[in-house]
């Protein structure tokens, strides 16, 4: 084990699936990526193609139906997969933060907002009096950028704007200083004025404690403004990665220049705006090659049959196409 490796976040070969009526389906497919120390990776891909299942695997925090079926997760040199409920519970919260993809979901209804924040802390921290946390959620707030901390700590989540909730999730997240902020979707619900300041909040909370964030969004404009490096995800598989120049500049993958071509931009009038054909196929439809085949400009024979590898094109640009380097 060796814990000062660059990398804070290792996929290895991961794969998990889910069990229905005693059949497994594969989702992620031998998902190999890694978060840098220091560094902000951004997991993009559209709706369904299985990063919400990469995040909710980190925290171990998987559906009942789901089945791991292979390969590893490390986190600071120990495989999360070996570990006990014990020692995640530790973990969870101190060592790894998350914000959810459904902020009211996860913030509590019936207790105020100072309280939720201050209950890890409260968990982790046993020794720290009750005005030793009140003191620390003051500072979290304010961190956050909602002043009036006295007042805003005891009211409740319907007593707060929308922004504002986004900005108590994150103060939850990151009231332990984790190693590790996982952030899925977070600005998904916001404006985007509010959305610009909350990923501009994150990136700064990052950067201040030199930890490692993971973001998952659907939204390639976050991924250019706040990532170092990306990972672009369709059906459960990476099918390229590499620094957020690679992936904007010099992308190879057909569902990558998709993805491109479907940002909005001022100079698309309405009605010009490109979207990839068809749709991401549910679990059992997929096929045993490229799922992306069934979509993609440049499917060939065979391309259905079997998965292209990920192949190194430059140092450090890895892209899954048997039209580039899969060979
Ligand atoms: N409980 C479940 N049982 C069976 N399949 C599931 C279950 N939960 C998720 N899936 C499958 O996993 C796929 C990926 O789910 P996931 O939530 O990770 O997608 P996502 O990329 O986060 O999408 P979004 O952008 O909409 O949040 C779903 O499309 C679905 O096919
Ligand atoms: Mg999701």
């Amino acid at each position: 084990m060796n814990k000062t490796s660059e990398s804070l976040l290792e996929f290895k070969n991961y794969s998990m699936g889910f069990k229905d009526e005693g059949v497994t389906y594969n989702l992620l497919d031998t998902v190999s990526f890694s978060v840098r120390r220091g560094a902000v990776l951004g997991v993009v891909g559209e709706s369904g193609c299985g990063k919400s299942m990469t995040s909710l695997s980190v925290m171990r925090l998987l559906p009942p139906e789901a089945v791991v079926q292979g390969g590893e997760i490390v986190f600071d040199g120990a495989n999360l997969l070996g570990k006990g409920e014990a020692e995640m519970e530790k973990l969870r919260g101190r060592e790894i933060g998350m914000v959810f993809q459904e902020p009211m979901t996860s913030l509590n209804p019936v207790f105020t907002v100072g309280r939720q924040i201050g209950e890890s802390l409260a968990i982790h921290f046993p020794a720290m009096s009750k005005d030793e946390i009140r003191n620390e959620v003051y500072q979290l707030l304010e961190h956050v950028g909602i002043s009036n901390a006295a007042k805003r700590f005891d009211q409740y989540p319907h007593q707060l704007s929308g922004g504002m909730r986004q900005r108590v999730m994150i103060a939850m997240a990151v009231a332990c200083k984790p190693k590790l902020l996982i952030a899925d979707e977070p600005t998904t619900a916001l404006d985007v004025t509010i959305q610009a300041q909350v990923l501009e909040l994150m990136k700064k909370l990052v950067s201040e404690s030199e930890s490692s964030m993971m973001l998952i969004t659907h939204n390639l404009g976050v991924v250019a403004e706040t990532c170092d490096e990306a990972v672009v995800m369709y059906a459960g598989q990476i099918v390229e990665k590499g620094s957020v120049d690679h992936i904007f500049n010099r992308h190879s993958h057909p569902y990558t220049a998709g993805l491109m071509a479907s940002i909005p931009s001022l100079s698309h009038g309405e009605g010009d705006l490109y979207s990839i054909p068809g749709t991401v196929p549910t679990i059992d439809k997929f096929v045993k090659g490229c799922r992306f085949a069934s979509r993609c400009t440049h499917k060939k024979p065979g391309c259905e049959e079997s998965a292209p590898p990920l192949a190194e094109l430059d140092p450090g640009h890895f892209v899954a196409c048997w039209d580039f380097g899969g060979k």
